[in-house]
């Protein structure tokens, strides 16, 4: 992938100030001019320590193209509920967002406070993914959890990060009509974070991990982004958690993982890193964040897959808020 790059604009939404962590935006069905962004909003005016249990899920829209600005439009998730990934569905013809959480009464003022969203972890509710459906990515209909977490000694018995990928032609051969890339991690998140993917027959029933019992590699990392291209191979862009990376301590936080075959055999790229805390402004000096992470790329609609657009979700020194960030690859075009 083309190391980057420069910056045009940066997205902050929303009255609510706080904005991150993973979003996606889609060419409207109906309008070519105009860009959904599905994001998490963290209510109360909390910054991102207090992502669990005060995020939730909203939807703003871009007539200026990807970059933005956005503006707010809808709240399609009530707190808690964090992790938004959508993606069309072919074959069903709907649009599908899959996100974590549960509804959950969260104080007024920012606290951290134990709770849970199904087995895996009872600290916050990050454990269990659900789905939602829509012909026109307004109305949304709830489909629950598809994939949740195990209360056992198993690697990934915390389930997390939905990074979804849908082949346009429904199932075919071995071939499932649904992938989905996850983070798994032990009992309340207190082992190792690693990367596996699970696959359904369609997006509502239930998925199966491939490797139930591995990773589909050894570098703890989180926040998948996977994607097929026009060649057919397949590739992740993750959140690495290795010492040279992580929360704020160290830059190399973008990776990059590819497969002939999405369920593997997977190789984690460890002799380049994709993108760093650096990012290159064009009307100002270049930051170099704390954290970056939650990568998300966009990609041409010419059937090449060129990646336009990188979105991550970022934080300053010494800030505790976070935000959005949009930057074309390239010249994003
Ligand atoms: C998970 O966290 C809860 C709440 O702090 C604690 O009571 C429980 O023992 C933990 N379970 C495991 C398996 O770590
Ligand atoms: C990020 O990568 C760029 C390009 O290689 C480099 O110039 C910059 O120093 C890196 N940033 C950090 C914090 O290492
Ligand atoms: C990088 O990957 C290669 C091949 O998988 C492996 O042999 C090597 O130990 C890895 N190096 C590090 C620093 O992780
Ligand atoms: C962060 O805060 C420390 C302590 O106040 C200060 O020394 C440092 O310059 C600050 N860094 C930035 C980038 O603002």
């Amino acid at each position: 992938m083309a190391y980057a790059l420069t910056v045009f604009a940066t997205v902050i939404l929303g009255g609510w100030v706080q904005t991150v962590v993973n979003w996606i935006y889609d060419p409207d069905p109906s309008e070519d001019s105009l860009y959904h962004l599905f994001v998490s909003e963290f209510t109360n005016h909390c910054g991102l320590d207090y992502w669990a249990p005060y995020s939730r899920v909203i939807r703003a829209e871009s007539t200026n193209g990807p970059i933005g600005p956005y503006e707010f439009k809808q709240k399609i998730a009530p707190s808690f509920a964090h992790n938004p990934s959508v993606v069309w569905n072919e074959a069903e013809q709907l649009y599908v967002l899959y996100s974590i959480g549960c509804r959950t009464e969260v104080p007024a003022s920012c606290k951290n406070m134990d709770y849970s969203c199904g087995p895996g972890n009872t600290i916050n509710g990050e454990s269990g993914i659900s789905v939602r459906t829509s012909p026109d990515l307004r109305d949304w209909t709830s489909h629950g959890q598809v994939i949740q977490g195990a209360n056992d000694g198993s690697w990934d018995a915390d389930t997390t990060n939905p990074a979804p990928l849908h082949f346009p032609f429904g199932s075919s051969g071995n071939d499932p009509e649904v992938i989905l890339a996850y983070r798994g991690c032990p009992y309340n998140c207190s082992g190792e974070e690693l990367i596996n993917v699970a696959s359904a027959s369609d997006p509502t029933s239930s998925y199966k991990r491939i490797h139930p019992r591995k990773p589909i590699f050894q570098e703890p990392s989180e926040d998948p982004f996977i994607w097929e291209d026009f060649r057919g191979n397949y590739h992740m862009l993750v959140h690495s958690l290795l010492p040279d990376a992580g929360f704020g301590d160290g830059p190399n936080v973008g990776r990059h993982a590819f497969a002939r075959s999405w369920n593997g055999k997977w190789t984690f790229n460890n002799a380049t890193v994709a993108f760093n805390t650096t990012v290159h402004f064009t009307d100002g000096p270049s930051v170099n964040y704390y954290r970056r992470e939650r990568p998300n790329i966009f990609f041409s609609d010419d059937g090449m897959m060129r990646p336009l657009f990188l979105s991550t979700g970022v934080q300053k020194v010494n800030s505790s808020m976070s935000y959005s960030l949009i930057q074309p690859i390239g010249n994003g075009e």
